[in-house]
């Protein structure tokens, strides 16, 4: 090539490059309204994200992926977690910590009732949005630094991510334990956001080893108030209503409503209920 053909070919890729770039970015923008759910931005949603900015959530936490990296990313937290978790929560964050063992601490903000709802609202909008799966993994920060726990598991789960119905052919020979541990993870909220199957790993929620040994000595103590008559049932019970019999803890219930979501009696099949009882009970 001579000099001019040479600036022509630059010219001219460069151009090309451009024009590629310009027309993807107006795609994108096209589909924003829909990957976004731009008509779900309720008046409370916004409110939400202006106290968002007005405390500063952002200086020590990511949305998207997008801010501080002192503190976990949020982006699908409100899927993760529950409305009575996260208000809890947001109210008074310390009584979620054990300052032995987190290092980091997030700070009592005195905010309003108001205030917590409209920031659950919003950080439910931004659980709602088609992210593309990002960020890649899930951040789960309580419990989860604990070498030698089963944070392998919970790598797996896509926060949010229901499994795609039919994604993997369940062949008729697979027995419920099996299939209940892939429930585990893969539910919405999935139980292993809140629950780690390793001996003394409380998260969110209590550790689940030995969870069936547990219960019979639960439902034989003068203390429990529940129905169950054995751990079958009452592991059935814990998942379908988990107020009926609360784990002593500041941090796992408050006014005697636990802050496990109650909502698996209306998205799970007894089936499935089954199936992640007999997982549970074959955890040691
Ligand atoms: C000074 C830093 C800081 C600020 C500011 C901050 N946080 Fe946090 N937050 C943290 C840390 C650190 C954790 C993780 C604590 C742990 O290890 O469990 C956390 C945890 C959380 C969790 C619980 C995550 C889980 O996995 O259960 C929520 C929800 C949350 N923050 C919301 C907020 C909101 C909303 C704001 C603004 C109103 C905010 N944070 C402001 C540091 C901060
Ligand atoms: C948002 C966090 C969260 C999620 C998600 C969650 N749990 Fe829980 N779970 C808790 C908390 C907190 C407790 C303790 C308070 C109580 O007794 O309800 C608990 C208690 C339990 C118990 C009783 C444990 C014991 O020692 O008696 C069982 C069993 C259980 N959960 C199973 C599950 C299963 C199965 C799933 C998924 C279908 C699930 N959990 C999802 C937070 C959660």
């Amino acid at each position: 090539m001579n000099k001019r053909q040479t600036r022509l070919f630059a010219i001219a890729s460069t151009g090309l490059a451009a024009l590629a770039f310009l027309g993807l970015t107006v795609d994108s923008h096209r589909q924003f309204p829909s990957l976004t759910n731009e008509s779900q931005l309720t008046p409370q949603v916004i409110a939400g994200k202006n106290v968002w900015h007005k405390f500063n959530c952002v200086n020590c936490h990511t949305l998207f992926g997008e801010g501080a990296y002192y503190a976990p990313d949020l982006t699908k937290i409100a899927k993760l977690r529950g409305e009575q978790y996260l208000t809890a929560y947001l109210k008074n964050p310390a009584q979620f910590y054990d300052e032995k063992r987190h290092r980091r601490l997030m700070p009592k903000q005195n905010l309003s009732d108001e205030e917590i709802k409209n920031l659950i609202s919003f950080l439910a909008w931004v659980s709602n949005v088609d992210n593309g799966g990002w960020p890649p993994r899930p951040i789960l920060v309580t419990g989860a630094a604990i070498p030698g726990t089963d944070l392998a598991a919970t790598q797996q789960v896509q926060p949010g991510a229901q499994a795609p119905p039919g994604a993997r052919p369940v062949s008729g020979d697979e027995n419920p334990m099996a299939l209940g541990e892939r429930l585990f993870r893969s539910v919405t909220p999935a139980c292993n956001a809140c629950h780690s199957v390793a001996p003394g790993v409380n998260m969110a929620g209590p550790s689940l080893a030995g969870v069936g040994e547990r219960a019979a000595k639960t439902i034989a103590s003068p203390d429990y108030k529940g129905k169950a008559k054995d751990a079958n049932q009452y592991i059935h019970e814990s998942i379908l209503e988990p107020s009926a019999h609360l784990v002593a803890g500041a941090m796992y219930s408050a006014n005697g409503v636990s802050f496990m979501p109650n909502t698996y009696s209306q998205s799970l099949t007894p089936e499935q209920v089954d199936q992640l009882a007999a997982y549970l009970l074959s955890l040691k």
